[in-house]
């Protein structure tokens, strides 16, 4: 049986470290078995690559497809040695990024929407999403809030970017969750942390026990309803 598997999107500072910690702890408190990771990295393989990625060295060498196929071999590395064991195992797995920021961050740089299309195919095949919450703030409100979290650290290589940037980024998560809204929710991020917890809360909860209900129905079992 397999485990539920939900990404958390949104540019810098929209809060989703903030709200999986949250959401973890939520649901390790229904005696919930969740593994929580991130991207770029989350195992050993991908985890060598986020420093070349995050650092712009990959960006440095001229060749615009480069970056995103080192993205897709860091997710390729994730899925096969930490995502999929554990959904196999029946474990909820959360995740900080996946696909949907390649499809943002590298179609906004020009990346070629077919060469990103094949390398999702590859690193993602199967192991779709079952739920994407999109948190979306305005950019200048996510880049206030990344600088400020990060204190002294210098920028990384996509918060460094333009608030025009930032801004075309957070429509393209837009687009993207209105083209599949079976499988992406657009929460806003810019109320109070508590806020955005509580609405995370009950639409997690809600999708999880119609994924139980759908379950029992086809299993004929109907003690659970
Ligand atoms: N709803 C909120 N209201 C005010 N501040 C918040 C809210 N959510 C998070 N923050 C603060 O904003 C900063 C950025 O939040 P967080 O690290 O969770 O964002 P993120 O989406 O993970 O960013 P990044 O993409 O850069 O990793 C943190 O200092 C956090 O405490
Ligand atoms: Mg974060």
């Amino acid at each position: 049986m397999s485990g539920f598997f939900i990404t958390f999107e949104g540019g810098e500072g929209a809060g989703k470290s903030t709200q999986i910690a949250r959401l973890a702890e939520r649901l390790r408190a229904r005696r919930m078995d969740v593994v929580t990771t991130r991207e770029p990295g989350g195992s050993e393989g991908a985890e060598a690559l986020r420093h070349v990625l995050l650092s712009g060295a990959a960006r440095s060498s001229g060749d615009p497809d480069l970056e995103p196929i080192l993205f897709a071999a860091a997710r390729a590395d994730h899925v096969a040695s930490l995502i999929r064991p554990a959904l196999d195992a029946g474990r909820t797995v959360i995740c900080d990024r996946f696909h949907d920021s390649t499809r943002v961050y590298q179609g906004l740089a020009g990346v070629d929407a077919d060469l990103i299309a094949l390398l999702e195919k590859l690193a993602v095949g199967i192991t779709v999403p079952n739920l994407t919450i999109v948190l979306d703030v305005p950019a200048e409100t996510g880049v206030a809030r990344a600088r400020e979290r990060r204190g002294s650290a210098g920028p990384d290589r996509f918060e460094a970017d333009d608030l025009a940037v930032h801004q075309r980024r957070r429509q393209a998560f837009l687009d993207l969750a209105q083209r599949e809204p079976q499988r992406c929710v657009v929460v806003d991020g810019s109320r109070g942390v508590d806020d955005v917890t509580k609405e995370i809360a009950f639409l997690v909860h809600d999708r999880l026990d119609g994924q139980r209900l759908e379950r029992s129905s086809m299993l004929g079992d109907d003690s659970i309803i």
